[in-house]
């Protein structure tokens, strides 16, 4: 392997910038290898636009958020002639292993365009943490510290005022943040895409909670939930077509003071959870899946991804990685639930 490209696509996450750091001074250090950063995800490996990675390009990164490469949603199936429009630039560019950092949307990509004969080792990517066969993606670590600290700040409020708070997390799909964020700071209730969920049964809880004295309640909900008359919020979309959540807790809090009596408020904290910079755990995850995928890419393997389980890095068949998104298990959930109220 001479040379080595690498882009990070889909939405920004923690964690990114210590990928990109990692597997550049990992080729250089250890494979001898150069590294050609694609920009704006594969917007860049579509349209040429790339940049030359060497040591100096990675100093200083680690502690950053968002990623000196930049990222887009642009997918090249949906949005150009898949493995057509990226070949070009892979040759320009002499590159020989691909990278892809991304979540789901970019490794099912990036597994197509591997059927077509694409080299490219993926590395998951998400503050959902909703990827299978990996233990933990980076990003999700710090959300959730992001999250637990925001639900601390509103519990001091809420009880001051006697309010039920609706505090509104990120969660696609899945409610990893949610689950983890709600555990971490006491969460009266949460709600999850994975289990339906009862608003009698949440007001009950409110009510119980309030006739013992406790002068506030607080609620985590994942973006993902289902309204209460049913279907996602999705009306509004970005500009590549695909659905912007966020918003939901705004058509559950009505029914919850309706039920409750309580006045009920709503925080949703969206980007602020992908922003800046990311834990400790998250960029030592980070920096080992960018020197694994390396490895892996020196090593020929390819059409696999990095994961983590247990404590051990190891690799897995991208086809399978990106075949259904990981939920929360149930023990976890339940787990949780023996704290409601
Ligand atoms: O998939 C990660 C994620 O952070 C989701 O939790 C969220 O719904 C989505 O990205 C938001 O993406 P965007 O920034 O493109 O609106």
């Amino acid at each position: 392997m001479d040379v080595l490209g690498i882009l990070t696509a889909g939405g920004d996450c923690p964690g990114l910038n210590a990928v990109v750091r990692g597997a550049v001074v990992r080729a250089i250090e250890r494979h001898d290898a150069e590294v050609v950063g694609i920009l704006d995800g594969w917007e860049g490996l579509v349209h040429g636009r790339t940049r030359s990675l060497d040591r100096d390009a990675v100093r200083g990164i680690l502690q950053r958020g968002g990623t000196i490469l930049g990222t887009s949603r642009m997918d090249p199936y949906v949005h150009a002639d898949g493995y057509a429009s990226v070949a070009e630039t892979m040759q320009q560019n002499g590159i020989d292993v691909l990278i892809a950092v991304g979540g789901d949307g970019t490794l099912r990509s990036a597994w197509r365009l591997a059927q077509e004969g694409l080299p490219v080792v993926g590395v998951p990517k998400t503050i959902d943490n909703d990827i299978a066969f990996t233990d933990f993606t980076f990003g999700f670590d710090t959300a959730v510290q992001i999250a637990t600290e925001a639900i601390d700040r509103i519990t001091t409020t809420a009880e001051a005022h006697n309010r039920v708070m609706l505090v509104e997390v990120m969660g696609r799909t899945q409610g990893w943040i949610a689950t983890y964020a709600g555990i971490a700071a006491g969460a009266d209730a949460i709600l999850v895409p994975e289990e339906p969920y009862d608003l009698e049964e949440v007001a009950d809880v409110i009510r119980r909670r309030h006739r013992h004295g406790h002068r506030y309640s607080v609620v985590v909900v994942a973006e993902g939930v289902p309204a209460p008359e049913g279907g996602l919020e999705e009306e509004q979309v970005d500009a590549f077509g695909f659905a912007r959540l966020g918003g939901v807790a705004y058509r559950i809090a009505p029914h919850i003071e309706r039920l409750t009596g309580f006045e009920t408020r709503v925080t949703v904290l969206g980007h602020l959870q992908r922003g800046g910079t990311p834990t400790a755990f998250d960029r030592v995850l980070a920096t080992r899946f960018g020197v694994a995928a390396v490895d892996l890419a020196a090593a020929g393997k390819l059409s696999r991804m990095v994961a983590l389980q247990g404590t051990e890095m190891v690799d897995v068949p991208l086809g399978e990685a990106c075949e259904a998104p990981r939920g929360v298990d149930a023990g976890l959930f339940d787990v949780a639930r023996t704290f409601w109220g």
